[in-house]
């Protein structure tokens, strides 16, 4: 896993405060006032208390003008390209569409709904933390927006991945399940490897995950949902069953557009299909699945 590419590098400074250095090909480099303003929600980001409520961003305009300008495009695209049960969710959410919301709010509505609540990520958050805390209904997500120049395109899952992506799953009472029973089977298991194995179905999933639907294939995962590219290329990638040892041992990109999906029947197989696995997945699963790593 490449993890420059999907988290920006980011350092402390002498006195704790995070410092972005955006690399010459990412869309937000050489801007200072962008920077600066992702290096203070990151400070906000840090010193978050887990549990207790996200901190408040003040974003500027020109990042509410950014999600205007996603939440215009994206819905023409849910249209054609994802599962009517996501269009569903969504709607049931009710995200605003002006500006930029916040988790907090976002909580609010998620807790209602299905008791999941979003906490700040911050950088890279190690693979253990990121799934377990699932567990106690809590997602890790990140707070910032992608850089206004190129509004459909980010290299890192910023706020749009989170909201756009996994939000209106976390309201659903049955996907919301899939998200804690992940939390739960990864903080059973002990071998890291059996934690990759759970973190690679989650990823063929509920990241990229896709059911049939009248004769045709539809987005349901957040990684598919919240981008543009993805939206108009998935349904040329090579797309088989619901397989676990299929989703084990093909190798994947996650800095690239996937060549390899998975699809349900619908939101109910995938279910019964995912659920299963992580109410049985133990350290045993590894081999007798006969994984690649
Ligand atoms: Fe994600």
């Amino acid at each position: 896993m490449d993890d420059v590419a999907l988290y920006a590098p980011m350092t402390y400074d002498e006195s704790g405060y995070p410092r972005y250095a955006f690399p010459a090909n990412h869309p937000a480099h050489g801007d200072e006032d962008y920077t600066e303003r992702r290096n203070r929600i990151a400070h906000l980001g840090a010193q978050h208390v887990y549990g207790t409520p996200a901190p408040e961003i003040d974003y500027h305009e020109r990042d509410h003008e950014t999600w205007r300008v996603i939440q215009r495009s994206l819905a023409e695209r849910h249209d054609e390209y994802a599962a009517t049960d996501v269009v569903k969710w969504a709607a049931e959410l009710a995200l605003p569409a002006d500006r930029v919301p916040q988790l907090n709010e976002v909580t609010e509505r998620l807790t209602a709904m299905t008791g999941f609540g979003l906490q700040p990520a911050v950088g890279f958050v190690p693979i253990e933390e990121f799934y377990g805390v699932q567990a106690d209904r809590r997602f890790y997500a990140a707070q910032f927006i992608r850089h206004h120049s190129q509004p459909l395109f980010s290299p890192e899952a910023d706020v749009v991945h989170e909201l756009v992506g996994h939000a209106p799953a976390l309201g659903n009472p049955k996907v919301a399940e899939l998200y804690r029973l992940t939390g739960e089977a990864v903080r059973r298991v002990a071998e890291p490897r059996t934690i990759e194995l759970i973190s690679r179905i989650f990823w063929f999933t509920l990241e990229y995950g896709v059911i049939e639907e009248g004769g045709q294939f539809r987005a349901y995962g957040a990684g598919l949902l919240s981008s543009f590219g993805e939206l108009e290329r998935f349904r040329e990638a090579d797309i088989r069953p619901l397989d676990l040892k299929g989703m084990a041992t093909t190798e994947y990109d996650i800095t690239d557009y996937q060549h390899v999906l998975f699809a349900g029947r619908s939101i109910d197989h995938v279910h019964e299909f995912f659920s299963e696995f992580l109410r049985t997945v133990d350290d045993e699963d590894p081999d007798r699945i006969g994984v690649s790593f």
